[in-house]
């Protein structure tokens, strides 16, 4: 079954089909306004959200199909122990469609091996976020457009910010991307997106703490929050959180066309007399991220009709033979779940989890 777990699932040409679509949609909302009749979407969100859920329930209700789903883990049984593999099971005899978001990386992964219906991962702990960066990509292309050549500054929590892992490894397929980390030291992007997605693929990238110094250079700025339930300790969170906050003043060296961008919600990062300003982009990004989801909603349930199983190629993989000792991990918190571990770089013999890419020690 074709599932959306990593955007890094759906090729560049996948990608561009998904934006052609959205646009259409935009240009001719009424050509699709029945196109999934009968056909109905489960929202599966162990954690909290806004702009996710409902933007999905919005496309599912735009699309003149039907959702059902519940907003908290404590509504749910996984509230009484049950495994998010039974949940997939579950739902695929109600839904049509699965859209989950989860606390634990990799549980998106876990319920896609189990369901018999496609499965969208709607951000998995600090992992991966792919129908944000769909969102994220829509507004690139509509301010820029194209992908090609762009220097982007991506500012704030790239530790835990799953939104950022997921929108560097979309870019770094395009010609002439040019990266720029602008975080404070704690919480630098993860050394397995830096080498496995920067420098496996030759991305020129720099790090500062500066945003200031950065922001003229730039093409795109993505600002993130400092994302306070992935930390284990309040007063680092609180230490932290205020790193960044992009005011008109540090906007005075800024290019003429920069796009300025964040995920949301955001807490305190960028001051709202920033709104004012037209290269501001990120309400643009919320109503894109509708479309978006509208034209994967529409791929995967005509994929569905053709497709078998997920397929996870489990050739170069071990299986109960290393543990995973990641504590936003699904395996710790599932205890039936096989720990199964991928080489992710041969030359160095490095294992990486399966389900959260957390490197095998
Ligand atoms: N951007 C985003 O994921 O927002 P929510 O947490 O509100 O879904």
């Amino acid at each position: 079954m074709r599932s959306l777990i990593d955007v890094l699932d759906f090729s560049v040409e996948e990608l561009q089909e998904l934006i052609d679509t959205a646009n259409d949609i935009i240009a001719r909302p009424e050509a699709y306004s029945q196109i999934c009749r009968g056909k109905k979407l489960a929202t599966l969100f162990f954690e909290p959200s806004t702009r996710t859920r409902l933007s999905f329930e919005a496309a599912m209700y735009e699309l003149g199909g039907q959702v059902i789903g519940f907003s908290e883990a404590n509504s749910s049984s996984s509230a009484k122990g049950e495994s998010v593999a039974d949940t997939a099971k579950v739902i695929s005899c109600y839904a049509d469609i699965i859209a989950m978001r989860h606390p634990k990386e990799g549980a998106p992964l876990v319920a896609a091996m189990n369901a018999s219906i496609p499965v969208i991962n709607a951000g998995d702990g600090g992992h991966n976020h792919p129908t944000q960066t769909l969102a994220d990509l829509l507004t690139i292309y509509r301010e820029k457009g194209g992908f090609e050549n762009l220097t982007l500054g991506l500012c704030g929590d790239l530790k835990y910010g799953r939104t950022v892992h997921s929108l560097i490894n979309a870019m770094s397929r395009y010609a002439g991307t040019r990266v720029v980390l602008i975080s404070p030291e704690e919480l630098k992007l993860p050394s397995y997106v830096k080498k496995d997605v920067l420098e496996a693929k030759g991305i020129p990238y720099e790090q500062t703490t500066n945003l200031e110094e950065a922001i003229p250079g730039l093409d795109i700025l993505y600002m993130t929050r400092v994302q306070r339930e992935r930390f284990f300790s309040p007063e680092e969170y609180l230490r932290l959180k205020d790193s960044y906050i992009l005011t008109p003043e540090k906007l005075r060296g800024a290019r003429e066309d920069l796009c300025i961008m964040h995920p949301l919600p955001r807490v305190n990062e960028i001051s709202v007399a920033v709104d004012e300003d037209p290269r501001a982009c990120y309400f643009k990004q919320v109503l894109y991220g509708k479309y978006m989801r509208m034209a994967l909603i529409l791929k995967l349930l005509k994929e569905a009709k053709a497709a078998g199983k997920l397929g996870v190629d489990m050739s170069q993989t071990l299986t109960d033979v290393l543990f995973c000792r990641n504590p936003r991990c699904i395996c710790s918190v599932e205890q039936e779940l096989k720990h199964v571990f991928k080489l992710s770089d041969r030359e160095n013999k490095v294992y990486r989890c399966l389900y959260c890419e957390a490197k095998a020690n």
